[in-house]
């Protein structure tokens, strides 16, 4: 196998990212991003894929032997379907956000958002979207490229500056991802507050 040169520095970063991102030791990066196969296009999206860390929260996290590390047979497949997560935590002064133990579901001001599953899989997964939903979707921050915005932490002001080849090459990677059945729960929009709920109620 042929060896890249800063490769090793950027899967390096990648897992720093991640390992921050949790509070957690430093972990291995999945095997996947430390080597290409394959040429071109494909070669390229994995690529990209391995840099912008899409896997640190489409893939679930388990704990290991170090802390919490992907779930390699898991890999890209989204918040796990069924899981069962209680109440967010509440924070105290200056807390924002909360994420699930798995780093595949998180709480904030926007409501409860689910990342999902990046797979090729035909129902649940990406195998049913266009390359043109995919590329419109990460450009312009709305679901499918139409729909409702897409919300944290989903960095899709970073995807968008991302030039439409390497959406493309993004796209054609995970297509060859392999196919795993999930469907990764609906996002919640967050609970009226106490005003909006008074202001919204005929009996007031
Ligand atoms: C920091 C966590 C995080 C990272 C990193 C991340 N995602 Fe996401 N992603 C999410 C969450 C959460 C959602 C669901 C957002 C929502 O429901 O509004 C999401 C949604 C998506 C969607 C659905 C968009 C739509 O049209 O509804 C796609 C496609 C996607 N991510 C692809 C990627 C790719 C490709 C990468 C790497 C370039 C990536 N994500 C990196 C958390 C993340």
């Amino acid at each position: 196998m042929k060896s890249v040169p800063g490769r090793a520095v950027l899967t390096t970063l990648a897992s720093i990212t991640l390992a921050s991102a949790l509070g957690a030791p430093l972990v291995a990066a999945p095997p996947v991003l430390a080597a290409s196969s394959g040429g071109g296009e494909v070669a390229r999206g994995r690529y990209l894929v391995g840099i912008m860390g899409c896997s640190d929260c489409h893939t679930p996290m388990k704990m290991g032997p170090n802390g919490p590390e992907p779930d390699r047979s898991r890999f890209l497949s989204g918040h796990p379907q069924g899981m069962k997560l209680g109440a967010p935590p509440k924070g105290g002064a200056g807390w924002a956000w909360s994420g699930a133990a798995t780093n595949t579901a998180f709480h904030g001001p926007w409501g409860t958002t689910y990342a999902i599953n990046l797979t090729s899989d035909r129902e649940t997964g990406l195998g049913g979207w266009t390359e043109e939903n995919f590329v419109k979707a990460l450009k312009s921050g709305k679901h499918l490229g139409v729909g409702r915005p897409i919300l944290p932490p989903m960095p899709w002001p970073s995807t968008a500056q991302a030039t439409e080849d390497d959406l493309r090459a993004v796209f054609a990677y995970l297509r060859t991802v392999p196919p795993i059945r999930n469907l990764a729960p609906e996002y919640q929009p967050p609970a009226p507050s106490p005003a909006q709920a008074a202001s919204q109620s005929p009996s007031r």
